[in-house]
């Protein structure tokens, strides 16, 4: 089964059995099929939008699809409404939704790509809104033990780009569906300079959801490739972050050098400028890039495989700890 529709990098692999489910019966009747698979052919790997994923090889195992739908408001109280989505949701779509209805929160995260339930493997994050900012809780489903388990925000343990999903139980859980407590009465996030400028550029008086989802919508489309256009993944490494003395020692030899000041003594760099400091922006090495309007995502110009891009990334991950002796950290989950 070719991945490459499944993925929004658009490279080839082959996977060996491909199957979605639409609930946590159909999932359960699809892990005792793998089962029945020889041992070598049991591998999982479970996949909502591949706007996240590189696929570096084939996948001598099961790729299955979430396709769980449904959205659902479950309770209210004065200030905020509690709404259940089914991890197979679209996130713009269901962002879109829950705007329609008024309700606030996911503003500023509209036009992320991708489904729901992959939303809490890297805590989504955009324009001064991360999703553990209207999480709730979470429903997952256990692959080894067969048992749906909750997960409120503390056991999710979010970080920036980060969850428990991520790393400590990587590939254990399938998550079903997540619930968010959304805000009743806007509150409205605008600290991110860019969306003021835009706010201002587009004429708006009032601000309302409706205007910064817009606005959020018209940044992303001027600097961000779409993928339906060319092949990319987003940022391909996460904002490094590191002690403020070392940043105060770099912007002695880089007083250009873009970072925002973190809690307790940190700094948070700007990866797109490391890389374009490096020269990358821009470049191109046969089909794969860096991409001309954002060095931090990586592009397919049309047949690049995934072991050409990850090749690719090395070469920026090496040039960057050369010249400013600092490590970046992937952001896409590499197979
Ligand atoms: P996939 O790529 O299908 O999966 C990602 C990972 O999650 C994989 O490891 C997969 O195994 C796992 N996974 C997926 N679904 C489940 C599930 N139900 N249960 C358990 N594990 C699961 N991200 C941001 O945070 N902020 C941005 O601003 C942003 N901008 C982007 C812009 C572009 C143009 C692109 C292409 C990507 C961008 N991303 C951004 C990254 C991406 O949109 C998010 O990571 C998104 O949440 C991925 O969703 P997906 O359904 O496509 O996940
Ligand atoms: N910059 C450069 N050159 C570049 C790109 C960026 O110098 O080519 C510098 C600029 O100074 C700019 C600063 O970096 O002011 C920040 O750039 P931008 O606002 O584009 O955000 P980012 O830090 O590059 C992060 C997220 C994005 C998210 C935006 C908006 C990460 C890894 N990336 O990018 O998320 O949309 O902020 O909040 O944190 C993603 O995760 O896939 C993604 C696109």
């Amino acid at each position: 089964y070719s991945l490459r529709t499944s993925n929004s990098f658009g490279v080839d692999a082959i996977a060996r059995h491909f199957a979605s489910f639409e609930d946590t019966e159909s999932l359960e009747d699809l892990l005792s099929v793998v089962q029945q698979s020889p041992l070598h052919e049991q591998e999982k790997l479970i996949l909502g939008g591949g706007s996240n994923v590189l696929f570096t090889r084939d996948f001598n195992g099961w790729v299955l699809k979430n396709d769980i739908l449904g959205i659902e408001e479950l309770h209210e109280d004065n200030e905020f409404v509690y709404v259940r989505a089914g991890a197979g949701e679209n996130w713009h779509a269901f962002t879109s939704y829950c705007i329609e209805q008024g309700w606030a929160g996911l503003e500023n995260l509209s036009l992320i790509p991708g489904n729901v339930g992959a939303a809490p493997m890297q805590n989504i994050g955009a324009y001064g809104v991360e999703l553990d900012d209207v999480f709730w809780d979470l429903e997952a489903y256990h692959l080894n033990d067969k048992a749906v388990h909750t997960f409120t925000l503390q056991d999710c343990e979010f970080g920036y780009r980060e969850s428990i999903f991520k790393k400590k139980y990587r590939n254990q859980f399938v998550i079903l569906n997540v619930t968010f407590r959304l805000h009743k009465h806007p509150v409205f996030h605008t600290s991110y300079g860019a969306i003021t400028q835009e706010l201002e550029k587009m004429g708006v008086k009032e601000l309302s959801i409706k205007a910064i989802s817009q606005a959020v919508i018209n940044i992303r489309r001027s600097k961000l490739p779409d993928p339906a256009v060319i092949g990319n993944a987003g940022s391909f490494f996460k904002n490094p972050v590191i002690p403020k003395a070392q940043f105060n020692e770099l912007q002695i030899l880089y007083p250009e050098m873009v970072g925002y000041a973190l809690p307790d003594d940190r700094v948070k760099l700007a990866a797109g400028w490391l890389i374009e400091s490096c020269g990358w922006k821009g470049f191109r090495k046969g089909n794969v890039g860096c991409h001309e309007m954002q060095a931090l995502v990586l592009v397919n110009y049309g047949n690049a495989t995934g072991a050409e891009v990850f090749a690719f990334s090395q070469e920026i991950l090496d040039s960057v700890a050369f010249k400013f002796g600092i490590t970046l950290e992937r952001e896409v989950n590499i197979y």
